[in-house]
């Protein structure tokens, strides 16, 4: 099944790389305080690249949304209230449960549903909540002038501060998760070759291959 067109493996490969760096350079900058530590590169090294980089994923991230918007990958993203928390349970039993016995996917990959229940709430939640929340408190960090003073006595500043490093936290946990559950299709590479080549191969394939 062709599910990954050239442009969102175009995105996937920039972003991940991206990501990378901005993790690598984010706790370079963290930890830079501490007395000579230098994580990779050194500190104004770290900000430069972290900038450079949070550029190209901003407009990376237009891109995304855009075709999202504009081609049918879009209509993978949408999200039914039928049935909304009983399929997610379903998902986190076989994940939890099923897969460990030889259960069968609750919700295998069709051409009309790319992602199962967990897996399209969790792309969701980076994509279209952390995601815009990263970019626009590094935007802030990066002009403070159009950053609020102060909100209930505490900075503006501060608080942009840790909306920034929350996200990233939270991002760095989603991309640790979601190159695991990457591993659990059929084969632990078979999700891999998938946005490599764009075709998901289906489990008859398999079963004809093996
Ligand atoms: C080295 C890091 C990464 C690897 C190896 C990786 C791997 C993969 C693979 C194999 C898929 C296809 C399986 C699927 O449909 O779920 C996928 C899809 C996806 N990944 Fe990643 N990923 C990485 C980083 C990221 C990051 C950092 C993000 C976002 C913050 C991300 C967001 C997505 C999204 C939204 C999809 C679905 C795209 C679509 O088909 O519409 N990935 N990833």
């Amino acid at each position: 099944m062709y599910l990954y067109p050239k442009w969102i493996r175009a995105w996937h490969i920039l972003n991940s790389i991206l990501f990378i760096i901005l993790i690598v350079t984010g706790l370079s900058m963290q930890y830079t305080g501490k007395k000579d530590y230098v994580l990779v590169v050194g500190f104004e090294e770290a900000v430069r690249w972290h900038n450079i980089s949070a550029i190209i994923l901003t407009i990376n991230y237009i891109f995304f949304v855009a075709g999202n918007l504009f081609t049918r990958n879009g209509r993978y993203y949408r999200v039914k209230r039928e049935h909304f928390f009983s399929d997610l349970f379903k998902q986190l039993k076989y994940y939890s449960w099923g897969m460990f016995h030889g259960e069968k996917h609750p919700f295998p990959v069709t051409m009309e549903r790319k992602f199962n229940p967990l897996q399209k709430l969790s792309y969701i939640l980076a994509m279209y909540v952390a995601l815009p929340l990263i970019i626009i408190s590094g935007l802030g960090l990066l002009f403070p002038e159009i950053v609020v003073k102060g909100l209930m006595g505490v900075s503006g500043m501060l608080l942009t501060d840790l909306l920034h490093i929350t996200m990233g936290f939270f991002l760095s946990v989603f991309m640790i998760i979601h190159v695991y559950t990457c591993t659990l299709g059929k084969r632990p590479e078979s999700l891999f070759r998938g946005m490599i080549t764009g075709y998901h191969a289906t489990e008859d394939h398999y079963d004809l291959e093996d």
